[in-house]
């Protein structure tokens, strides 16, 4: 079985992007694959957090999950800084790792210029960390929106020259990491601002342009409505010239579960006023029972809590058991145990 991890940091309101690009996509692999998701504590301190509200946001990514549809008796999800083997071997790779090439990341590019006061080491670090997450769990996919493909591909990167140093010239040494895909979703995997369709949709960025998964259904219909298009008026998908109405098709086939060209031909002869009503019918025909459902579900922190341990003690023996051949290769003294 295809062997999958992905994560969702808690450093905002899940938005349709990550619930399109990322959740819905993630949850409907867990019938074929050895699914594992989590929430990216570690990773989200990198901007400031308030406490309360990290901590709470953190069970909210995990009800969203499960609201979605994962199901915990098939999928292990857990958060992160409960597994202490991501920072570990973060550590470790930091040595197999250039800032060359993580001054070349676009999201550490673009984050440091909106926290331009708080340029730290754990974001200038960061994809080293997810390549940790990803390496510790003999990974073969990561499911991701597009904004992530860049820190899948310096994944690869880390884990060759890894495998590399300790295999070259040693005949019959195995390489200790599985070298992992990013795979992103045909449809859906950059879901964009709805008032400026040129950018992603962004859970920082709190607007008329992101959608956000809790947010008032009546809100979220309102904002696709008054989403901006062109001044054509025929539904057609066009990334370049029509970068809004591709967008709203993409955000309607992919909830319907369809694809762009049967969405297209749903709109047939319809003018724009039609074509966004539609696609805030299916939005909030989708989201109004997963909002129910995580309301439900974050009543129960202790239900929760059980769900995440449980996740979190399976990810605790692979992890480890990784972390400790990679100790070994590098030469540190075994801990007696
Ligand atoms: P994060 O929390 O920013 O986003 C979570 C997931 O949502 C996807 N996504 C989108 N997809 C489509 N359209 C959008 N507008 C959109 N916005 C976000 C992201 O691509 C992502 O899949 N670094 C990661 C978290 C992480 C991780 C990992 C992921 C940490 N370790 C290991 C995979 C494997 C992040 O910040 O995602």
């Amino acid at each position: 079985m295809k062997k999958i991890i992905s994560g969702i940091q808690p450093s905002g309101r899940p938005s349709l992007g990550n619930y399109l690009g990322a959740i819905k996509p993630q949850v409907s692999m867990q019938n074929e694959a050895d699914v594992t998701y989590f929430i990216a504590d570690l990773h989200a301190i990198t901007v400031r957090q308030e406490p309360a509200d990290l901590k709470r946001r953190t069970f909210e990514v995990a009800a969203w999950y499960l609201a979605c549809g994962l199901n915990p008796e098939k999928a292990t999800l857990f958060i992160q800084s409960h597994v202490p083997a991501h920072a570990q071997l973060g550590w470790i790779l930091n040595t197999f790792t250039q800032m060359g090439e993580l001054e070349r990341m676009t999201q550490y590019k673009d984050k440091s210029k909106r926290h331009s006061s708080n340029i730290n080491v754990g974001l200038f670090g960061y994809p080293v960390l997810q390549a940790a997450d990803i390496l510790l769990h003999d990974i073969d996919a990561v499911p991701v929106g597009e904004d992530q493909k860049q820190h899948i591909e310096i994944t690869r990167d880390i884990a060759t020259r890894f495998n590399n140093h300790y295999t070259a010239g040693k005949e019959g040494a195995k390489p200790i990491f599985v070298v992992p895909e990013a795979m992103l979703p045909k449809a859906g995997a950059r879901v964009r601002d709805l008032q400026n369709p040129e950018s992603k949709m962004s859970k920082s960025i709190d607007g008329k342009g992101t959608i956000f998964m809790e947010e008032d259904l009546k809100t979220i219909a309102k904002k696709i409505k008054s989403a901006v298009t062109d001044s054509g008026s025929e539904v057609i998908y066009d990334k370049e010239n029509k970068a809004g109405v591709s967008n709203l098709l993409e955000i309607y086939a992919v909830t319907k579960g369809m694809s762009i060209e049967n969405a297209v031909s749903d709109f047939n002869g319809k003018g724009y006023g039609d074509f966004k009503s539609a696609v805030a019918d299916a939005v909030v025909a989708e989201l109004e029972p997963t909002q129910a459902r995580f309301k439900e579900l974050m009543k129960d922190k202790t239900e929760l809590s059980m769900i995440l341990k449980k996740g979190a003690d399976k990810a605790n023996i692979q992890a480890e058991r990784t972390l400790a051949k990679v100790m070994k290769k590098v030469g540190f003294v075994p801990p007696i145990v």
